[in-house]
C-alpha cells in the first residue's frame, strides 16, 4: 500500500514494491512515528490549520494505535511501503476522514528525519548508560588491583613495570572519551527537522517551535533543505560507535591473550566462556572474540553510511532509506557488545602471581637500573649503555638484574653499589613512578576514585 495514489494508472509490480519498501526495518520506529504525529497534529490544532476537534480526534486515534501495537493486538501490514504509510492508513481506517488531515503541512521527508532522530536520541542515551556501567566496573577493578604489579608492554615485549589497575584505567580513559563524544553528539543532533516538509517549508502558518518543545528538541532546524537532507547525526553516531568498537576490540584482544596458557593473567568465569566440541580441555574466550569480530561490522556500517550520503544532490533522495539498516545495526551491535563485555570483565579472576612472575622476567627494571646511575650524576646515555651491557651479561649467565652479583655490576661501571638492588626492586620501581598519570599505586587509587566520581556526577 502506498500513500502516493492519484497520479498512477497501474499499481507497483510485486518485486518493485518489495524492493522499494522499508517497513521490514523501519517498523521499529513506530513509537517515534506516533509521537511525532501527535506533536504535529497538536500543533495543527493549536494554530488553527485544522479544527481543534479534528486534532483531538487524530491524537486519540494515534494513541489507540500505539496501545494496540504495544499490546500485540495490532500487527504491521508488511504490504505497506513504510511505517509512516502504515500508521496513517491505520489511523484513517479507525477515525475516517480526520485521519486524512494529519499529513497537512508535512512530508514523509521531514517525518522520517524526526523519527530517526527521536529513535537514535533514545539509543544514544542507552549506550551512554551502558558505557557508564562499563567504566564503573573498570574503575572498581582498578581500585581492587591498584598495587598489582604486572609487566607493561611495547611491541608486545615486556617494557617497564606497571600495575594492573593502571592498565585498566587506560581503558577507562578511552571509554570516558567515548562517553563525552556521545554526549556531545546528542546535543548537536537534538534539533527538530519537522516542518521542513518536503524540502521547501510550507505556506501554512505552522509553529515549529511548538513541535520542537513537544518533542523535547532544543530548537527547529534553520534551513528546510538541510532539515530533510541531513544525516550527519547518523554519520556521527556511527563514527563514535566505531571508535567505541576500536576500544572494545583492543581490550578483547588483550583479554584473549591474558586467558591463554602463555599469559594466564586472568581466568574468565565459566558463565562467559565456551568449550570445544572435540577438545575436552578447552575453555575459550568466545565473547571477547565476538566483540573483536563485531568491530568489523560497525566499521562497515559507518563506511556504508558515508558512501550512501556522499554523492546525493539536495534534498531527499531514496538512497537515504539505506541509512536505517546501517545505523540500527551499528547501534544494536554496540549495545550487545557492551551488555556482554561488562559482566565478563566484572566476573574475571585476576591471577596476581602470574602477573608478578611475568614482571620478574624480561628485565623490565633495566630503565630503573640506568636511572639509579643517572641519579648518581652519570649522564643517562652512559648509564643506558652500562645497563645494556649488564643485561647482556645476565643473559650469558642465565640470571637477572636482581640476582647478578655486585662484582659483575662493578665490572661494568664503578659507580654501582648495593643500593642498586633496592632501586630495581619491582614494587619500588612501580611505587616510585609517581609522576602525574603514572602507575604508582597511590596514583591509581586516586585516578580510580576520580573516575568513579566523574561517572556519578
Ligand atoms: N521510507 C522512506 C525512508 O526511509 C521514507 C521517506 C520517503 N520519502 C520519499 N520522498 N519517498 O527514507
Amino acid at each position: 500500500m502506498q500513500l502516493w495514489q492519484g497520479r498512477f494508472k497501474k499499481s507497483l509490480s510485486k518485486t518493485t514494491n518489495d524492493f522499494n519498501s522499508s517497513i521490514s526495518f523501519d517498523s521499529r520506529m513506530f513509537r517515534e512515528d506516533i509521537q511525532g504525529s501527535i506533536a504535529h497534529a497538536t500543533m495543527l490544532g493549536e494554530t488553527g490549520i485544522i479544527k481543534k476537534e479534528e486534532s483531538l480526534h487524530i491524537v486519540e486515534g494515534l494513541k489507540g494505535i500505539l496501545e494496540d501495537l504495544l499490546s500485540g493486538e495490532l500487527h504491521f501490514d508488511m504490504e505497506c511501503e513504510d511505517i509512516h504509510t502504515f500508521i496513517e492508513g491505520e489511523l484513517t481506517k479507525r477515525i475516517g476522514d480526520d485521519g486524512k488531515r494529519l499529513h497537512t503541512a508535512r512530508s514523509r521527508n521531514d517525518q522520517v528525519a524526526v523519527d530517526i532522530k527521536l529513535y537514535l536520541r533514545h539509543e544514544v542515551e542507552e549506550i551512554i548508560s551502558l558505557l557508564k556501567d562499563l567504566i564503573k566496573v573498570i574503575a572498581s577493578k582498578a581500585k581492587e588491583y591498584y598495587d598489582t604489579v604486572m609487566p607493561g608492554y611495547t611491541h608486545l615485549q615486556r617494557a617497564q613495570p606497571i600495575t594492573f589497575g593502571h592498565h585498566l584505567l587506560a581503558y577507562g580513559e578511552m571509554f570516558l572519551r567515548d562517553l563525552s563524544r556521545l554526549q556531545d553528539c546528542r546535543k548537536r543532533m537534538n534539533i527538530n527537522p519537522l516542518g521542513s516538509c518536503a524540502l521547501a517549508g510550507t505556506t501554512y502558518p505552522i509553529d515549529r517551535h511548538m513541535t520542537s518543545e513537544l518533542l523535547g528538541f532544543d530548537a527547529p532546524t534553520n534551513n528546510s533543505l538541510d532539515g530533510v537532507s541531513d544525516r550527519d547525526y547518523c554519520l556521527e553516531i556511527a563514527s563514535d560507535l566505531s571508535i567505541i568498537m576500536v576500544h572494545l576490540s583492543r581490550f578483547s584482544e588483550e583479554m584473549i591473550m591474558w586467558c591463554s596458557w602463555e599469559f594466564k593473567f586472568v581466568e574468565l568465569d565459566d558463565a562467559f566462556s565456551t568449550g570445544s566440541s572435540i577438545m575436552p580441555q578447552k575453555k575459550n574466550p568466545d565473547i571477547a572474540e565476538l566483540v573483536r569480530g563485531k568491530s568489523g561490522r560497525v566499521f562497515g556500517d559507518t563506511m556504508g553510511l558515508l558512501t550512501a550520503m556522499k554523492g546525493i544532490a539536495l534534498a531527499y533522495n531514496k538512497d537515504m532509506q539505506e541509512d536505517k539498516e546501517a545505523i540500527f545495526d551499528a547501534v544494536d551491535s554496540v549495545k550487545m557488545c557492551l551488555i556482554s563485555f561488562t559482566p565478563m570483565l566484572d566476573t574475571m579472576t585476576v591471577l596476581k602471581n602470574k602477573m608478578r612472575s611475568a614482571a620478574a622476567g624480561g628485565f623490565i627494571n633495566a630503565t630503573d637500573c640506568a636511572d639509579y646511575l643517572t641519579k648518581k650524576g652519570i649522564p643517562f646515555r652512559d648509564a643506558y649503555k652500562a645497563t645494556g651491557a649488564l643485561v647482556a651479561r645476565c643473559i650469558d649467565l642465565g640470571t637477572d638484574l636482581e640476582n647478578l652479583p655486585m662484582e659483575e655490576y662493578k665490572k661494568v661501571h664503578s659507580a654501582f653499589d648495593d643500593g642498586v638492588y633496592e632501586a630495581i626492586n619491582l614494587e619500588k620501581c612501580v611505587a616510585d613512578r609517581t609522576s602525574f598519570g603514572g602507575p604508582a599505586p597511590q596514583n591509581v587509587m586516586k585516578q580510580a576514585e576520580d573516575m568513579l566520581k566523574k561517572i556519578e556526577d
